[in-house]
């Protein structure tokens, strides 16, 4: 056990209520800390101990303790800061969760997930919600008369799929106050008594028995936001040996892409700060702190295929083998070849997981080219864009370092080997800008075909009619695909994403 040891001086009030001067002793092990307090003839008066759960708290020059109702009185807030440090336990005590976690990010996001109408939200993600349903019903052999723990249950949903699928129990675990609504629609249901509803964290929960499935839609924006897959591998202490994960893998893909509107965009915003007589004020000493602001936002909404300009890398992890730590820092190695000239203005982010069941294997998909899912596509941009030719091959990294803000602050980086030019940037996945407004994305500009010609190509033209001085066109395909001629072509297979 390693001990610390540190004097502080500071002062207390006194039984007269006078200021009085008092040395302290403390002596810090690993989960608590004995303060012996010293008054200035030297002699131990008191002596306190101190662990996590101990009530101490700071202000300003004053430390009180409320376990033994001390207020100690420093000489400068400096000083008052390295006491409190010498006896915060806070970090060593509580769940893993807790220790991994800000208090104010953990209440707003236990809160987020407490509505209705944001259960809701994920639920109407029918992508989503579909592919859990089909995974779970396909492979009915490995739920049939099992036993299997919901991972952040929320409303219940996948513990129903669950019970659909033939289990014979299962634990529904649930942080947020979501937990009441979800025991009052098992008790409501056929279900009652077989899934088991328990308001608690992953981590502080004990089970009574181990588990032959785990499932869980533990997912963010690129599929790390949120830091739950550590909970999601967490929970595998309740797994049996030869348990299932449901979803059973994750990919994260990242490509280079191009998009010059929305590069333009983001400085477009920024020069509001430009102005030097906004309302009489210049705002300009503030222009680049905007930039850099604006560049710290992963942007978040769909884009068209055509804006990639080249073959994703693939980064995967395995949750029936990775552990938490894995999770901490992501270093993600990439090279591209890229298959367009053109300007490389960032990475484009997306997730794909799969549930590798018994019998067959179902993919959940965010990828660009598949229906638009409640998660879309990310895309973080590089301060400044790169040129890239067709052929050249680009080089770079993705790293990822988790926060206790229960997200990861990212730092892209890309150069091209064959000129040597450098792009990079840094970004706060905690803070996205959430662009998505509904459009159909527009496709890269320019065709390397005619669009005009090939708008015809679908169509017959009667060469009669033109004897008789008349147009006719006759309709042989129908109005949808008509609609896709419209559009520049974009050669979806020659992506193979
Ligand atoms: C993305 S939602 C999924 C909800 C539900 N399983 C579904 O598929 O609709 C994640 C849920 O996990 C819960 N959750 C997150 N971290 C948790 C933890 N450490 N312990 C228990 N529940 C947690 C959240 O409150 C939230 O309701």
């Amino acid at each position: 056990m390693s001990l610390k040891k540190r004097a502080f001086k500071c002062s207390v009030r006194n039984d007269d209520g006078e200021l009085e001067k008092i040395e302290v002793d403390g002596e810090k092990g690993q989960t608590e800390c004995t303060l012996s307090i010293v008054r200035t003839n030297k002699t131990p008066q008191k002596e306190i101990v101190l662990n996590g759960r101990s009530e101490v708290c700071r202000c300003g020059r004053k430390v009180i303790i409320g376990d033994v109702d001390l207020t100690m009185e420093f000489e400068s807030e400096e000083k008052a800061k390295l006491f409190r440090q010498f006896v915060d336990f806070r970090d060593e005590s509580g769940c893993l969760f807790d220790r991994r976690t800000e208090v104010s990010s953990a209440d707003q996001y236990f809160q987020f997930y407490g509505y209705l109408s944001q259960q809701q939200n994920m639920m109407q993600d029918y992508i989503r919600t579909g592919t859990y349903q089909k995974a779970m019903v396909q492979n009915f052999v490995d739920f049939k008369d099992k036993v299997v723990l919901d991972v952040g249950a929320g409303s219940g949903i996948l513990s129903f799929f669950a019970m659909q699928a033939g289990a014979e129990k299962v634990y529904a675990v649930e942080a947020s106050s979501m937990a009441i609504h979800t025991e009052k629609l098992v008790s409501s249901s056929q279900y009652a008594g077989r899934i088991k509803v328990i308001a608690s964290k992953i981590e502080e929960v004990e089970l009574p028995e181990k588990v032959d499935m785990i499932i869980s839609e533990p997912m963010g924006y690129m599929l790390y936001n949120e830091r739950m897959l550590e909970t999601f591998i967490h929970a595998r202490k309740f797994l049996k040996e030869d348990g299932l994960m449901f979803p059973s893998i994750g990919d994260l893909h990242v490509a280079p892409f191009t998009d010059e509107a929305l590069y333009m965009e983001q400085f477009q915003k920024a020069n509001f700060w430009y102005q030097q007589s906004f309302h009489g004020v210049d705002l300009s000493s503030l222009r680049d702190d905007a930039v850099a602001e604006y560049f710290k936002q992963p942007i978040v909404d769909t884009f068209d295929i055509s804006i990639l300009m080249a073959k994703s890398v693939k980064y995967s992890l395995d949750f029936k083998k990775a552990s938490e730590e894995d999770l901490h820092v992501l270093d993600i190695p990439v090279k591209f070849q890229v298959h367009t000239s053109g300007t490389i203005h960032g990475l484009a982010f997306w997730f794909d997981v799969a549930f590798c069941g018994s019998y067959t294997t179902v993919w959940l998909s965010t990828a660009p080219n598949q229906p638009l899912t409640h998660w879309y596509q990310v895309r973080c941009l590089f301060r400044t864009p790169l040129f890239a030719k067709a052929g050249e091959f680009v080089t770079g990294r993705v790293l990822m370092k988790a926060n206790k803000r229960q997200s990861y602050d990212i730092e892209i980086e890309a150069s091209i080997d064959e000129t040597g030019c450098k792009a990079d940037n840094t970004l706060d996945l905690k803070n996205p800008y959430f662009r998505y407004n509904g459009a159909t994305p527009q496709p890269t500009p320019g065709s390397n075909t005619s669009p005009s010609n090939e708008m015809y190509s679908g169509l017959n033209i009667s060469l009669d009619s033109f004897s008789k001085q008349e147009t006719t066109i006759y309709q042989t395909d129908s109005p949808s695909s008509q609609q896709k001629q419209q559009t520049p072509s974009v050669s979806v297979s020659n992506l193979k994403l």
